[in-house]
C-alpha cells in the first residue's frame, strides 16, 4: 500500500449545518425558514413528526460543544448561519440578538484555537422570501448580496473562510424537481431557473466580498463522478448528461462562465438562453472550491430521467442511506476538478456515511466499525489526489454529531458524535476517537 501524506498544515476539521443541529428555530426574534415550514407539514417530511425545533439543542449547547471540538482536537469547524436568524424577513431589519450567536460561536471557537468556515446559505432560506418566489424570484441574487454583506461586515477577519452556498445541485434538485426538500416543488421549468438564480447569488455575494472582505471566499458543490455501465456508446451518452447535469452545471458557470451542452438536450424548451452579463456575473474569482463527497453513480443510458442512475450493484458495501461506498470516486473527482478547471485550491467540506449505531456498549463506548473504516479509505484516497499533484488543504468531516437529515429525520446518523435525542447526550464514537488520532499525527496514523 502506498504511504498516506497529508501537507503541513493541512486543515482537519468537522462540518454541521444551522437547521440540522440548532434547535430553537424562533428564538430571539428568528423568523422562520422555509425548513421550518416543511418539517411541520406531515405531508413533506419522509420521517413524519420529526422537525428541526430541538435538533442537537446546539443553540442553547454552544459553549460545551465547542469545548467538545477542542477536546477532540479539531482544527476547523464549518457551520452554516441560518439566514433568517439575522435578517427575520430575509432582507431589510437585521436582528441582532440573531447575530450575536453567531458572533459568540466565532469567538469561542477563536478562543480554542479553531478555525471557523463559514457557510452563508445551507439551505435555509427565510420563509418570508420564498413567500416572494424564493429563489425564483431574480430578486433572489440581490436579498443573499444584502445578508452576505451583513454577514462579512460583522465577521470577516474572525471569520477567514468563508462558503456562498452549499450544494445548490441539491437544493435546486431536492426542492424544485423532485421535491423531497424545501421548498417541495416539482416542475421541471423551475429547475434551471432556481438553479441559476442560485449561481446569481453566489457570484453577487462574491462580488459583495471583494468590496469589503479580505480574505478567502469558495463556493461548495457536491460531486458525484459519473462511471458508464458498459462502454455503449448510449452509456457513455447518459453517463455525460447525468454529469452535466448534477456537477458539471454548477462548476463550469463559476470557473468558465457557461453552461455545459447537455442541459438543453436534457431539460429541451425549459432551458432558457441566458443573458451574457448573467454569465459574467456568476464567473467570480474563487479563492478555493469546497467539494462534498459521498458516493459514485453508475449510469445507464435506461435509468430514469434525468441521472440515468444504473441498478444498485453487487459485491459492493452501501451505506444507511443506499450509497455505494466507493473511495476511488474522490480521488478521481479531484484529478478531474484539476485537469478541468486548473489549479484552484480545494477543501473536502464534507465527506461521512450513516451507518446503523449499534446501541451502546454498558460502558458507554460507541462502536461503529464501518464509519472508521468508511473514514480510513477516504483519507487514504486523498492523499492520493495529493501525491498526483492535487492542491487540497482540508477535510470536514461530515458529520460532528448525529443530527436531523432532512426529510429523513433522525433516521440516519452520520455524526462521529452520537446523540442521545432523548436526554440529548453526547458520546463521541470510536470514529471520532480515531479521528482524533488522525489530526494528532496529520495522517501518519493510517499508516501503522
Ligand atoms: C448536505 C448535508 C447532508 C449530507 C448527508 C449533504 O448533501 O450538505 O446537509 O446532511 O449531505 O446527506
Amino acid at each position: 500500500m502506498t504511504r498516506v501524506r497529508f501537507p503541513d498544515n493541512f486543515l482537519w476539521g468537522a462540518a454541521t449545518a444551522a437547521y440540522q443541529i440548532e434547535g430553537s428555530p424562533l428564538a430571539d426574534g428568528a423568523g422562520p425558514s422555509i425548513w421550518q415550514r416543511f418539517s411541520h407539514d406531515p405531508r413533506l417530511m419522509a420521517n413524519k413528526g420529526d422537525t428541526g425545533d430541538v435538533a442537537c439543542d446546539h443553540y442553547n449547547r454552544m459553549e460545551s460543544d465547542v469545548a467538545l471540538m477542542k477536546a477532540l482536537g479539531l482544527k476547523a469547524y464549518r457551520f452554516s448561519v441560518n439566514w433568517g436568524r439575522v435578517l427575520p424577513e430575509g432582507t431589510g431589519r437585521v436582528n441582532e440578538a440573531g447575530l450575536a450567536f453567531y458572533e459568540r460561536l466565532v469567538d469561542t471557537l477563536l478562543a480554542n484555537g479553531i478555525e471557523p468556515l463559514c457557510t452563508l446559505f445551507h439551505w435555509d432560506l427565510p420563509a418570508a422570501l420564498d413567500d416572494r418566489g424564493g429563489w425564483l424570484n431574480r430578486d433572489s441574487a440581490d436579498w443573499f448580496a444584502d445578508y452576505a454583506r451583513v454577514m462579512f461586515e460583522r465577521l470577516d477577519g474572525r471569520v477567514k473562510k468563508w462558503v456562498t452556498l452549499n450544494e445548490p445541485w441539491v437544493v435546486t434538485d431536492g426542492g424544485y424537481l423532485h421535491g423531497a426538500l424545501a421548498p417541495g416543488h416539482r416542475n421541471m421549468f423551475e429547475a434551471p431557473i432556481a438553479s441559476h438564480n442560485l449561481m446569481r447569488a453566489h457570484g453577487a455575494a462574491v462580488k459583495v466580498y471583494r468590496e469589503v472582505g479580505a480574505h478567502e471566499i469558495g463556493l461548495v458543490v457536491n460531486i458525484e463522478p459519473k462511471y458508464p455501465a458498459t462502454d455503449s456508446d448510449a452509456d457513455r451518452a447518459a453517463t455525460a448528461r447525468a454529469d452535466a447535469y448534477m456537477n458539471r452545471q454548477y462548476l463550469d458557470p463559476a470557473m468558465l462562465g457557461s453552461y455545459p451542452a447537455e442541459l438543453k438536450d436534457i431539460f429541451g424548451e425549459a432551458w432558457p438562453d441566458w443573458p451574457a452579463e448573467d454569465m459574467a456575473l456568476i464567473r467570480q474569482p474563487l479563492d478555493f472550491v469546497g467539494i462534498n463527497y459521498y458516493t459514485r453513480n453508475v449510469v445507464t443510458a435506461d435509468g430514469s430521467w434525468p441521472l440515468n442512475a444504473g441498478p444498485v450493484r453487487q459485491n459492493a458495501t452501501y451505506t444507511e442511506t443506499g450509497w455505494e461506498v466507493f473511495p476511488q470516486g474522490l480521488t478521481d473527482l479531484l484529478v478531474w476538478f484539476r485537469d478541468r478547471y486548473g489549479d484552484t485550491p480545494l477543501y473536502i467540506t464534507e465527506n461521512g456515511a450513516a451507518f446503523y449505531d449499534p446501541p451502546q456498549a454498558e460502558d458507554g463506548r460507541v462502536q461503529d466499525p464501518l464509519r472508521v473504516s468508511y473514514l480510513k479509505k477516504h483519507f487514504a484516497a486523498i492523499s492520493d489526489a495529493i501525491a498526483r499533484g492535487v492542491d487540497v488543504r482540508g477535510y470536514m468531516l461530515w458529520s460532528l454529531f448525529d443530527n436531523l437529515e432532512w426529510s429523513l429525520g433522525y433516521s440516519k446518523r452520520f455524526g462521529m458524535v452520537h446523540v442521545d435525542y432523548a436526554t440529548l447526550e453526547r458520546t463521541p464514537k470510536d470514529s471520532a476517537r480515531f479521528y482524533t488520532t488522525v489530526i494528532e499525527s496529520n495522517g501518519a496514523v493510517l499508516n501503522e
